[in-house]
């Protein structure tokens, strides 16, 4: 039997757009400078142990799939010094917008990756992290679609894998049929348990919540948003 080939780049779970509109000079420089010193080297092992990632001491560890704008990612990492962050996104404007704000912030506890996050999610070393954030992920509404979509039975089992016991998977969608999709894969999946008690734990955003591009554009187009958080048992 052979090994499945990945694409180089729409790969496992990667279906979207690679690049936009050509780059401000600013987000162009930060891209050719900053992400090469800050990109996952994957073709080498994790560093053991996973927080010599980063040039800081760090406590915690957290990644962060598919940051699009990545406000989201930029003021949890601004807030948790001590938190090493990986943040993964393939679309490259979006990329070089968080690299411009990294570099303007100087924040040193950001690791990032360019491509699909089944590649980081791969690499990682087992029950290495302590948070997972799925943050509005591409919705695919089509039901012959939904095959596509990021959460599915495999990288459920890639989360539980990196996450330590007692880790959290955060997913935010205003889409009803897959906040149904990851309610059912989660209640089918050994490893998790949803941890709300009552409705306002998933009408109500986290705590320090800064909201995202994605989510202000689905409040303003009148959809609800859905908060789940789920915790690795173990
Ligand atoms: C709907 S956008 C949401 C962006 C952001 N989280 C927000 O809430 O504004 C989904 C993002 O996931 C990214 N994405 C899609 N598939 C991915 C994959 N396999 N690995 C990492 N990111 C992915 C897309 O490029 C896109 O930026």
């Amino acid at each position: 039997m052979t090994t499945p080939q990945r694409r180089s780049r729409a790969t496992e779970a990667f279906y979207g757009r690679r690049k936009g509109k050509s780059l401000k000079a600013p987000q162009a420089e930060a891209l050719s400078a900053l992400l090469p010193v800050l990109r996952l080297d994957l073709s080498s092992p994790p560093p053991d142990p996973l927080a010599e990632l980063w040039p800081v001491p760090v406590s915690s560890t957290r990644l962060e799939i598919g940051f699009g704008g990545g406000e989201h990612l930029l003021h949890r990492a601004r807030n948790a010094p001590d938190t090493g962050f990986i943040g993964v996104e393939p679309f490259i404007n979006s990329m070089a917008k968080l690299l411009a704000g990294v570099e303007n912030e100087g924040l040193q506890n950001i690791r990032l990756y360019d491509d699909d996050a089944t590649r980081v999610l791969d690499w990682l070393p087992d029950a290495c992290l302590d948070h997972i954030d799925l943050l509005y992920p591409d919705p695919w509404p089509k039901k012959k679609h939904w095959k596509r979509r990021f959460v599915s039975r495999l990288n459920l089992d890639r989360f539980a894998r990196v996450l330590k016991p007692g880790g959290r998977f955060c997913f935010a969608s205003d889409i009803d049929t897959y906040v149904n999709w990851t309610l059912n894969h989660i209640a089918a999946h050994p490893g998790f348990e949803w941890t709300a008690r009552k409705a306002s734990d998933w009408r109500e955003p986290w705590e320090g919540w800064p909201g995202t591009r994605y989510e202000a554009k689905a409040i303003r187009e009148g959809r609800t948003p859905c908060y789940l958080e789920f915790e690795r048992l173990g």
